[in-house]
């Protein structure tokens, strides 16, 4: 009899937990719980641009009203070859955007990182002049952002162009053209589509040098007349990095710039971090040991309640400066979809979304939205 009452006890909660997760997932739309605060985005990947990926396609199509493709539209996927542009999934992107009405985003036209070896250098692999390269970028942002003028909304026009110190990265774009290559990628931009919103988009934003660096870069380029619409914060934060105070002051020092401040790729992991490693530079990668892959059969109570927290506490951040916030965007629809897993080690299972891999929504989405709706 007590097991009988056991199992039933124990159907009834499953029940309640489906439906639970179902009227969160379904009839709580994020982007109606953010509406007049800030746009609500997310990441796609091709799967999900193609329509190949339904069940994340709903997700996306309930709660989320602004979108960017995850790496399709990066100079490597756009102009593989010199003057070979190729358009095929960057077009199927913004179609499935404008069709759906989102906020839509183009990422990223300069970026050191995934920007295809010919851009830098002749026929004899030797490295092109500072003019050379300045044409080149001309005629890449150019022809990207003429493509799909008055369509994507806001373009992250430069990424990572500043180190952790402050410093500028000594890129190739840097080294061969000098820091200016920043203001020209801005003019090219905002010459092809004097509408769009123009963005600085970078990691570990929360580090008093890369604040104080992105500060002086963005006052240095809003003297110069340089149109720089907004200042994009990443968020590839962990558990434990970066300090909640910290992320604020970034945000209020690049408010205070005159920009709108965004957050662009959120995600939270709760793995290991190998010689805390806490920014996103890709190049970046360690070699796989079972120890560090700590949650191959799922995520234990205490590490999801601290994921919960964490979650919750950047929500109220960002709820309590929303009059500087204009977007947050998660880098990605559900867990299975994350870079995270592949990043800084290949091949582990991390939990950083907002959706599982069943494509249920967490707890804690539900409780954004309880937090957003208090006063
Ligand atoms: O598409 C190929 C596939 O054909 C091949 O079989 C497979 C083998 O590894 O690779 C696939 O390409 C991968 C691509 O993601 C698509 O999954 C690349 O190797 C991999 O390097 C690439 O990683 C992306 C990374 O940027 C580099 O472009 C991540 O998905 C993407 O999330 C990440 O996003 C960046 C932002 O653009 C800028 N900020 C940091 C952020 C995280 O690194």
């Amino acid at each position: 009899m007590r097991k009988i009452v056991l199992i039933l006890l124990g159907c009834l909660s499953t029940v309640l937990i489906t439906s639970y997760t179902n009227y969160t997932s379904e009839t709580i739309p994020l982007k109606d719980v953010f509406k007049g605060k800030f746009h609500i985005g997310v990441a796609l990947n091709t799967r999900q641009i193609w329509g190949r990926d339904t069940n994340a396609l709903k997700i996306v199509k309930t709660h989320f009203n602004s979108v960017v493709a995850e790496n399709c539209m990066k100079s490597m996927s756009l102009q593989p070859r010199e003057g070979q542009f190729q358009f095929r999934d960057a077009d199927q992107f913004v179609e499935f955007a404008a069709q759906n009405n989102m906020f839509t985003i183009g990422h990223t036209l300069i970026w050191h990182s995934q920007a295809p070896r010919w851009f830098f250098v002749d026929e004899h692999g030797n490295e092109v002049s500072r003019e050379v390269l300045i044409e080149r970028m001309k005629n890449h942002i150019t022809t990207v952002v003429s493509r799909y003028k008055g369509r994507i909304k806001g373009w992250d026009v430069v990424n990572e162009a500043i180190l952790d110190d402050g410093s500028f990265r000594k890129s190739k774009f840097y080294t061969i053209i000098g820091e200016d290559f920043i203001r020209l990628a801005f003019e090219f931009a905002h010459a092809a589509d004097p509408q769009a919103e123009l963005y600085y988009n970078d990691f570990s934003m929360s580090l008093e040098g890369k604040r104080n660096g992105v500060v002086s870069m963005i006052n240095k380029l809003k003297k110069q007349g340089v149109r720089v619409t907004g200042i994009g914060m990443q968020g590839h934060v962990g558990l434990d990095y970066p300090k909640i105070s910290d992320f604020e002051k970034s945000m209020l020092a690049f408010s205070g710039t005159g920009a709108k401040v965004m957050i662009t790729e959120l995600d939270v992991t709760v793995l290991p971090n190998p010689r805390r490693n806490t920014g996103a530079d890709i190049n970046q990668n360690y070699e796989y040991k079972k120890a560090i892959n700590p949650y191959i059969d799922g995520l234990p109570d205490a590490v999801e309640a601290k994921l919960q927290d964490r979650y919750l506490d950047f929500f109220r951040l960002f709820l309590k400066h929303h009059d500087k916030i204009s977007r947050v965007t998660v880098w990605g629809v559900t867990d299975g979809d994350s870079w995270l897993n592949n990043w800084p080690v290949f091949g582990r299972k991390d939990y950083p979304l907002l959706f599982d891999r069943q494509y249920k929504a967490k707890p804690f989405v539900e409780m954004i939205s309880r937090i957003s709706t208090k006063k």
